[in-house]
């Protein structure tokens, strides 16, 4: 696995986590790199963050440190939310929501993707689902959603891989939204 010359793929990932930490790292697309950059062990020890998503702005993408991994907070638009409504969830890749918040007998349909009662927000562990790197985000891929660079895998608008090598829909953490907009991750 290749896990460098990804300059030119770059794009900045906020790191932000409410347990004092604040913004602490911007990086690269690979996660092992970002390990490397940002050990940050107080915050992965945690087993459950609270991360305020009230300034979150549509069309944007806040990226978390959680349990080691990055996880993604996408605010999205109504059009990639109409996008991936708009598919037949039979005939995707990964009919599996690979959500921890709804049954596992459900299908990977955008209400069982995104975070219930707040359908425009999807958090989803960060990590390719085919070895590991950290997909680009920011409408990237042939579906407008994420895209990895390490060898070829694109995901729709509701993270669902839909072409290249990765099996599985990108995973959904357990979540919790408060009234005032807090995300609680685990
Ligand atoms: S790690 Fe191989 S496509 Fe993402």
């Amino acid at each position: 696995m290749t896990y460098t010359s990804v300059a030119s793929l770059r794009r900045d990932f906020l790191y932000h986590a409410t347990a004092g930490a604040g913004v602490i790292a911007t990086g690269a697309a690979v996660w092992p790199l970002l390990n490397q950059m940002n050990p940050s062990a107080d915050v992965r020890a945690l087993t459950r963050i609270d991360v305020d998503i009230s300034d979150l702005q549509l069309g944007t993408q806040l990226t978390v440190s959680w349990r080691g991994k990055p996880v993604f907070i996408r605010y999205r638009t109504e059009q990639e939310i109409n996008a991936s409504r708009s598919e037949d969830v039979s005939e995707l890749p990964d009919t599996n929501p690979r959500n921890l918040n709804v049954t596992s007998d459900a299908l990977a349909s955008d209400e069982n993707r995104s975070v219930q009662g707040h359908e425009q927000f999807l958090v989803m562990i960060g990590v390719c689902t085919h070895l590991g790197c950290v997909p680009l985000g920011d409408g990237a891929g042939d579906f407008g959603g994420w895209f990895c660079p390490c060898h070829g895998s694109h995901y729709d608008t509701a993270g669902r891989i839909r072409k290249g090598p990765a099996p599985e829909n990108l995973h959904i953490p357990e979540i919790s939204v408060s009234d005032d907009m807090v995300l609680t991750l685990g």
